[in-house]
């Protein structure tokens, strides 16, 4: 792969460092003489009506990051991606999460690979057992059908799926629910399978490598509390051959490592397959998403499917200058590397969309938190922002007082879509216009502010003015779209992960590896036999974590 351009020593990087050092940010201003910035800001991808105007760029400033993409050689490293070659050199892998989401008819042959082709295979099985599970016909080992489904999985093999369910839960089929566990705290598993009927309930062990602490001693003690639960109530007996029966009526794999799979002891038949192409935090549109797919079916899965397919389309073929990912991803840099912000919020004003801030941690911060480049030389300059937000208008009685007055910049991006999935009314009033009215408020105070003056004539006392007064300039992106259809969800993953893919590029990073997990997960094993109480192992630790666990063993009930 061609080694990284240096960001910093494009011209428009010097260009815009100038423009950062001439700007006035005047959002009231630029507004007032200017009738067509809103419109002129504001683009569509898919479904998604796109408002960039409420950011802190001129039309200037745009042109130079759009020539900072040109310079830096984007348009060819997402051609790159898309093609299949391998954009992932640490780990020596192609990157094609857009192939999963590819129409049947497309071709793509990589590394000897019928790419979509497999694709579509794996999705046929996924639609048959989520039929299967759906219509009863699959039932667990009494016969009875299946209620709920737990989903076992960890980072990106629980982010994606738990978000997009919540997200989706208006689509799903009644009398099915899904649950997820993740945390190897043991709290997880017993609070997940609390109240359920072992009978009535179906696992599926998430894990793109099948080798993950979490997932596989979570899944050992769902196993355990399944065939317990089985003999207690005198379903199954205690002979082997029961408990492979129950387990493979109870257990289905989703993984990349079928061979692990099939050591765990759940039926190759039950399994589906992805691939190393994936990346775990991309993977939401794979086999991975096989609960979703049990919980809202296949059509509604197509759909979801077909969303991202609209956004790579866009993202691949719409020139940079009305590129929405792209212009976001820039937008991002702008803010990071010359205004020096640290974090980025994502609000949604969609209370069914409340851990997508938490998947896109993942996306973004897994992606793109690296300090060296993709050919291993450091970065050079600060790359990664911290993604955090929570719904508003929850939000707004929490922490928005910081973004609205605080000391920093915290440019962030509201969510919201036009048609609420409960249009409740109380009173005279629509509520999800209550709720609009909020996000639409937001967002002018945040651009425009209150200055001291208004403040006064309002009549405040002049010791308080200064505490009131709202600086404004405080940028915003406002994404629309008319409901949180599955088709609306995937457009808006495709959205991010195409932003996080053009930040990557801008400063040259592997946004697909992940070695920054590593070691703790190393030093976690090592550690083991000195939490357990094995002396000669605590005295290998450093004085800190040996106080710790001495602490813990002394305190252990
Ligand atoms: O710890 C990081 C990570 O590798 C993530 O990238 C991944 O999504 C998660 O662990 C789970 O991995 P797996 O799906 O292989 O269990």
């Amino acid at each position: 792969m061609a080694a990284p351009v240096d960001p910093t020593s494009t011209q428009a990087w010097a260009t815009l460092t100038r423009l950062h050092g001439e700007l006035q940010p005047d959002l009231r201003g630029w507004f007032a003489t200017d009738p067509g910035r809103a419109e002129r800001f504001s683009h569509t991808a898919g479904d998604l009506f796109v408002d960039l105007s409420k950011n802190l760029v001129t039309d200037e400033v745009l042109a130079a990051l759009v020539q900072l993409a040109d310079e830096v050689g984007l348009a060819d490293r997402r051609e790159a991606m898309f093609r299949g070659e391998h954009v992932n050199p640490t780990e020596d892998r192609a990157v094609l999460h857009t192939a999963l989401r590819d129409p049947a008819d497309v071709e793509l042959d990589v590394d000897g690979q019928h790419v979509v082709a497999d694709v579509h295979a794996t999705l046929d099985k996924v639609y048959a057992f989520a039929t299967r599970v759906r219509s009863g016909e699959w039932t667990g080992v009494t016969g009875k059908r299946i209620e709920t489904v737990i989903n076992i999985g960890i980072g990106g093999s629980d982010l994606g799926p738990v978000m997009v369910y919540e997200a989706l839960i208006p689509y799903k089929q009644d009398g099915l629910s899904c649950r997820f566990v993740s945390n190897i705290d043991p709290t997880d598993v017993a609070e997940k399978t609390a109240g359920l009927d072992p009978e009535t309930t179906l696992f599926i062990v998430a894990s793109k490598t099948f080798t993950t602490l979490e997932t596989l001693t979570n899944a050992k003690l769902a196993r355990s509390w399944l065939l317990d639960g089985l003999r207690r109530s005198g379903a199954i007996d205690d002979q082997d051959a029961s408990a492979k029966e129950a387990v493979a009526k109870h257990f289905v794999a989703v993984s990349t490592a079928l061979d692990k799979v099939a050591d765990f002891g759940i039926d190759p038949d039950n399994a589906f397959g992805f691939w190393d192409w994936v990346g775990g935090r991309y993977s939401v549109d794979s086999a991975i998403g096989t609960s979703v797919a049990v919980a809202i079916g296949p059509e509604n899965f197509q759909a979801f499917l077909a969303g991202f397919h609209a956004i790579d389309e866009h993202f691949r073929s719409t020139p940079t200058a009305q590129n929405v990912p792209v212009l976001m991803g820039l937008i991002n840099v702008w803010y990071s590397n010359f205004f020096g912000a640290e974090t980025h919020a994502v609000l949604p004003y969609a209370q069914y969309l409340h851990r997508f801030p938490a998947y896109l941690q993942q996306l973004t911060m897994e992606s793109n938190g690296k300090g060296v480049r993709w050919d291993g030389s450091p970065v050079t300059t600060n790359t990664g922002e911290v993604f955090w937000g929570e719904p508003g208008t929850n939000g707004q009685h929490a922490f928005y007082q910081l973004i609205h007055q605080g000391t920093r910049l915290i440019p962030a991006d509201f969510i919201a879509v036009a048609n609420p999935a409960h249009p409740l009314r109380e009173g005279d009033s629509d509520v999800h216009e209550l709720f609009l009215a909020n996000f639409f408020a937001q967002t002018a105070a945040l651009a425009f502010g209150k200055t001291a003056d208004e403040v006064r004539a309002e009549g405040t006392a002049e010791a308080i003015v200064p505490a009131r007064v709202f600086s404004g300039n405080r940028p915003t992106t406002s994404i629309m779209a008319p409901e949180l259809s599955p088709s609306v969800v995937g457009q808006l993953i495709a959205l991010y992960e195409h932003i996080t893919f053009t930040e990557g590029t801008v400063w040259g990073i592997d946004s697909f590896d992940q070695w920054g997990v590593e070691l703790g997960k190393v030093l976690a094993k090592e550690l083991t036999p000195a939490v357990g109480g094995d002396t000669e192992a605590l005295q290998k630790q450093d004085a800190s974590t040996r106080a710790l666990i001495s602490y813990y063993r002394d305190q252990r009930r």
